[in-house]
Parts: C-alpha cells; sequence; structure tokens
C-alpha cells in the first residue's frame, strides 16, 4: 500500500519511520517532510493546505492512505475536499472533517461539547464585542489567575494566564476590540484556572470503537524549572507515572467514552487522533483542551512505544475495522530531549550545518525542523531533533537522551537538561 503522511516535523518524522515498519507499506511520500523522513521516504515539495497539488499526486501515485499531521489543513478541510471528490472519496483520509476539527479549532465550541456531553472540564462563559462588559464582570467573579483563551487557532499563543485582575481585563479588551490574536481572538473564552499537574491522552478513533495509545506529559516552557516563555514542547515523557491503570480507567470512563458518544450523537463521523490535555485534579480528570492531532514532541514517545503495526491500525481506522485489530504496547518507558536553535521560540537563526549524527548511540534521532542542504544536513526550524530513547526507568532513558544531546553538534544548539525533573 502506498502512503502519504502530510507534515514536516518530529511528529511526521516518527510516524513516517513507524510506518516504513510495516510489511503492508509499499511506498511513503511525506509532503513537504524534512531531512529525517527524506531517509525512511519520498519527500515530495507540496504544502500541507494546497488540496489540488495533493490531490493529483495522490492520483498519480496510488495513495491509498494520508495521514495528517498538523491541525491546519483538517480545520480547513481536507477530509471534507477529499470526500467530496469522486476520485479521492474512497482514500482513507487520518484526521477528521472540518466538524470534528471543530474540537481544536474552536475553543468555545469545545467547551459546549463538553458541556453537552458531561465531560469533566473547567467553569467558562465566553464573550465577543456585544457583551465586553458582561466579560469584565465575569472576571470579577473569579479568582486568580485568570485564563482567557482565543476562541481560533492562534499558532499555540492564544492562551493567556494572568495575575492580575486589571491586566486581565485589559488583555481581555486587547484580544476582542484590538484583535490580539487577529480573527481569532473575536471570541474570547474565559475559565476557571484548574490546579494540578498536567497529562496528555491520545486516542486513535473510527467513529465507532477506539484504542487508547500510551499517555505522555510535554515540556513547554523554553527555561530549566519550566520557566519562561511557551514553546511548541521541549521534551517528553511516556508513560507518566501518576497515570496508573486507575487512573486511566478513570479517564475512560469519564472522559473518553463520553467523547467518543458525543461525537457520534453529535452526527460527527470522526477518523483520526484525539489529543486529550487533562489537568489532575486529586486524581479526578478534568479537560483542558482538545486537539485533533496528535502532540509534537508526544508523538516521539508515544509512537515508539507502540508495538503493533500503525499502518494496519491505520487501515483499521479508513475501513472501520479499528475494532478487530490488536494493538500492544512496549512496556518500557520512552523519554525525547528537543534541541532547539538558539533565540527560540523569539528569533534565531536557521542553516547551520549540523554533525555529530553518525555517534549516536541508544536513540532514535527523530528530524523536526533539518533539510538537506548538498552533502550537509541542516538547522531549518526552531525546533531541531528530538532524541528518543527507551529504558527500564525514567533516569535510564533520559540518561541517553541526554548523552545523544552533547553528541548533536550546530551551531548555537539549545536543550532543557532537566527533562522529567519533576518525575524522577
Ligand atoms: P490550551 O491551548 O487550551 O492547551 O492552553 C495552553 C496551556 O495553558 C495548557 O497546556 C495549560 O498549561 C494552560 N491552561 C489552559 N487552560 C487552563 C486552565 N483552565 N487552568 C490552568 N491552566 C490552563
Ligand atoms: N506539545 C503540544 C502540542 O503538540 O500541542
Amino acid at each position: 500500500m502506498n502512503v502519504l503522511v502530510l507534515g514536516s516535523g518530529g511528529r511526521e518524522h516518527a510516524f513516517a519511520w513507524k510506518l516504513a515498519q510495516s510489511p503492508k507499506l509499499e511506498n511513503l511520500f511525506i509532503a513537504p517532510g524534512n531531512a529525517g523522513t527524506a531517509q525512511v521516504g519520498t519527500n515530495i515539495e507540496i504544502g500541507v493546505n494546497d488540496f489540488d497539488a495533493i490531490k493529483d499526486f495522490v492520483l498519480s501515485n496510488d495513495i491509498k492512505i494520508v495521514v495528517v499531521g498538523p491541525e491546519d489543513p483538517l480545520v480547513n478541510g481536507i477530509h471534507d475536499y477529499f470526500l467530496a471528490d469522486d476520485e479521492l472519496k474512497n482514500i482513507g483520509v487520518i484526521g477528521p472533517k472540518r466538524d470534528g476539527a471543530e474540537l481544536e479549532g474552536s475553543k468555545e465550541f469545545s467547551k459546549i461539547f463538553m458541556e453537552k456531553h458531561g465531560v469533566p472540564t473547567a467553569k467558562y462563559q465566553s464573550f465577543t464585542k456585544t457583551n465586553l462588559e458582561d466579560g469584565y464582570t465575569f472576571l470579577e467573579t473569579l479568582s486568580p489567575p485568570y485564563v482567557l483563551k482565543a476562541d481560533g487557532l492562534a499558532a499555540g499563543k492564544g492562551v493567556l494566564i494572568l495575575e492580575d485582575l486589571e491586566e486581565a481585563k485589559t488583555e481581555l479588551s486587547n484580544m476582542i476590540e484590538s484583535g490580539k490574536f487577529g480573527d481569532a481572538s473575536a471570541t474570547v473564552v474565559i475559565e476557571e484556572f484548574l490546579h494540578g499537574i498536567e497529562l496528555s491522552v491520545f486516542v486513535l478513533t473510527d467513529g465507532e470503537s477506539y484504542k487508547i495509545l500510551p499517555s505522555a506529559k510535554d515540556y513547554k516552557r523554553i527555561g530549566e524549572g519550566d520557566k519562561g516563555l511557551n514553546t511548541g514542547g521541549m521534551g517528553a515523557i511516556s508513560p507518566v507515572p501518576f497515570a496508573d491503570s486507575a487512573y486511566l480507567q478513570k479517564v475512560e470512563d469519564l472522559v473518553v467514552k463520553p467523547t467518543i458518544a458525543g461525537l457520534k450523537a453529535d452526527g460527527i463521523d470522526y477518523k483520526g487522533f484525539i489529543f486529550i490535555g487533562l489537568m489532575n485534579d486529586n486524581g479526578n480528570p478534568s479537560v483542558v483542551e482538545y486537539n485533533v492531532r496528535m502532540g509534537d514532541p508526544e508523538t516521539e514517545v508515544v509512537i515508539p512505544r507502540i508495538k503493533s503495526d500503525l499502518l494496519d491500525l491505520f487501515e483499521g481506522v479508513a475501513n472501520q475495522t479499528l475494532h478487530e485489530k490488536t494493538f500492544e504496547v512496549d512496556e518500557r518507558i520512552a523519554t525525547t530531549v528537543m534541541l532547539v536553535s538558539g533565540g527560540y521560540p523569539e528569533g534565531y537563526e536557521k542553516g547551520k550545518v549540523m554533525t555529530g549524527f553518525n555517534t549516536i548511540e541508544n536513540s532514535i534521532p527523530f528530524h523536526a525542523g533539518t533539510k538537506k542542504d548538498g552533502e550537509n544536513i541542516v538547522t531549518s526550524g526552531g525546533r531541531v531533533l528530538a532524541l528518543t530513547s527507551f529504558g527500564a526507568e525514567i533516569k535510564e532513558a533520559l540518561d541517553y537522551s541526554f548523552a545523544n544531546a552533547e553528541k548533536i553538534h550546530f551551531d548555537k544548539k539549545y536543550y532543557r537538561s532537566d527533562i522529567g525533573f519533576d518525575l524522577v
């Protein structure tokens, strides 16, 4: 079977790496991919939102399954585009249609969905230009910190957490009236702050049945000790020690089941991943957000722990036979440490030559922002390379990731040397 993966990050390299191991795979293509995906498949120069070019490629290369990495093409309706086209409608798309993608594309939609289907989440209200004054009044009823969320996609930057009431009011006005996040913040969700430890749970569903994938925790801040600016993620660990089987059973019963049932009840035929961001509040899960894709760098620890054939699972999603598929997980712990370009998540330079790949031992290097430049591999993004390792204990796996982080060289390399500090 021929498969096309859309995207160019560490997540997509992890998908491609795993798909390449499938006996069912014939040819693997990645659009646009990176220097890592080029080692396990063929990169093609097509953007993830160029649906017409994707169509031509899919038809001329007999692609049977398209795996959509990032949320953007999903929110833009790539799955709907396939279903509306007679030549494409029988090709499997891993990722929801536009209706399901609203779970990530609109915070207000996801809050209404959770409330309707009894999924535990923080109390909230949403506001626009017409009821901005009510927003100020609602903030006064809450205690700090205040959580303000742009309704739409804002490249992961649309959530503000503020200690001061006056500052929260000012930011609310900046978001709604001054378009701080453009159209994305024309509507703002204000919600209660949840205390506790965060955990990400990943579900793969064909709309009827589901598999719960390994859970993970990521480290979002740029600085050690979880200080400084938010990033896409600086490292991840799977599984998470506090998420034992009793806790995960609660997550399945209170969150996963009502989510899958709610999608069905609302007539949303959902095929793909659901990434559930949870806060563990004294042993009780509360949903912070849904994403309609896998996380990055969480994928770089979740996918390597899946022992089953990923292409077989994707086939199950596409044909709605997921319930027939076996699903086995590696008991070992996986960790990943992300090497980034100095300056990230603010300004940084690209095009730095990378060396040391042939000295890596006991880690899998998943490429994120890399590309080929003649004979060299050079940096081409903020997040550059995720080093994933296994261990019987967290520390053993981390030791391999950190040792290899020292063996890869490029100008202004930075990584957090404290990934997992709160778990070991
Ligand atoms: P989101 O984009 O909704 O995931 O929010 C980004 C981050 O903000 C989350 O990963 C949490 O760390 C934090 N966050 C969001 N909502 C809340 C909340 N209600 N209480 C506490 N932290 C939150
Ligand atoms: N690592 C967080 C995300 O992918 O959204």
